[in-house]
């Protein structure tokens, strides 16, 4: 049924421009995304990740293809409708936080139950406000927050409606390994606790390793995925033999330990792979 899934999206291609100098920035992606799924997408430098992002989020219509979120397809949408859906089932994080410097942390985080013309619910914001470490700076302003805490109540805020999916494009790009790490922690948290959906754009490896799931871009065409379960294996029940296994019992110490290093070492290993001939034929130019 399509309502079981949080994001689908069905030959999406995206051409800006036309003619000659026409750029194809998605060339037909397919996808499907499970409700509680945490996926990362990498890709080299204008592999179409962003626009990939946009269009999935209802931020840009794609030139032919289908989106669907949470069941609803939204492709074709009037303008105020897909506004309206935006703003109640989609959250955002971006890198450079994008917060209101003239609202209050709380005022940030209410902003998209204003937009969408509900009354801000004070109780909510300071729900998940305590959910990112920040119960106690609703009342500052972005302003007099460090990077790391500015990100949070963009988290705060993308979390705020309970959205069918939270789209982040490169959330940790600004910010140092350390702080990088308690945003991922939180988009992590987020998934595994309240059930969020998470997409997110990133080029690091290690944030990467975070998700369930990678998508490698290319030329605007997914071209392979690594999944967080090849390594660790698929979940086993209390108690069984398995659990004992040497491999297992790595993959457990892993896991205990993001931000899952041998997961990690093996992204960027298949990125450089895929970047591998691209890198070639460039430095031979
Ligand atoms: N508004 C636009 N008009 C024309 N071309 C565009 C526009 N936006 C993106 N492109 C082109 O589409 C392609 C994909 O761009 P996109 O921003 O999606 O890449 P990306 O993978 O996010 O790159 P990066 O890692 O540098 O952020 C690029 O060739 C880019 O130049
Ligand atoms: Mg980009």
């Amino acid at each position: 049924m399509a309502g079981d899934w949080a994001v689908e999206l069905h030959g999406v291609r995206k051409r800006y421009g036309r003619g000659r100098t026409a750029v194809h920035a998605l060339r037909g992606i397919d996808l499907t995304l499970h409700h509680g799924s945490y996926t990362a997408v990498m890709g080299p430098s204008g592999s179409g990740k962003s626009t990939f992002l946009q269009c999935a989020a209802g931020l840009d219509r794609p030139t032919a293809g289908a989106v669907r979120l949470g069941g609803t397809e939204i492709t074709g949408m009037k303008e105020n409708k897909l506004t309206a859906l935006r703003r109640t089932r989609v959250g955002f994080v971006f890198q450079a936080f994008n917060l209101l410097p003239s609202l209050t942390v709380e005022q940030n985080v209410v902003l998209p139950m204003r937009l969408a013309g509900h009354r801000p619910d004070r109780r909510r914001a300071a729900e998940v406000l305590a959910q990112v470490g920040l119960a106690d700076k609703a009342r500052r302003r972005p302003g007099q927050l460090s990077g790391g805490q500015q990100q949070r109540v963009a988290i705060a805020r993308a979390l705020v409606t309970r959205p069918d999916v939270v789209f982040a494009d490169e959330p940790t790009g600004a910010l140092d390994t350390t702080t990088a790490t308690e945003i991922l922690t939180l988009l992590r948290q987020a998934v595994d606790t309240q059930g969020a959906t998470v997409v997110m754009v990133t080029h690091d490896p290690a944030a990467a390793a975070w998700a369930d799931r990678v998508l490698f871009l290319t030329d605007g065409e997914i071209i392979d995925h690594l999944d967080r379960d090849a390594i660790d294996g698929p979940r086993l029940a209390p108690g069984h033999p398995d659990h004992l296994r040497p491999d297992r019992l790595a993959a457990g110490r892993e896991r205990g330990a993001p931000p899952y290093r041998a997961h990690a070492d093996r992204i960027a290993a298949r990125m450089t792979s895929l970047a591998g001939p691209r890198a070639r034929t460039e430095a031979a130019a």
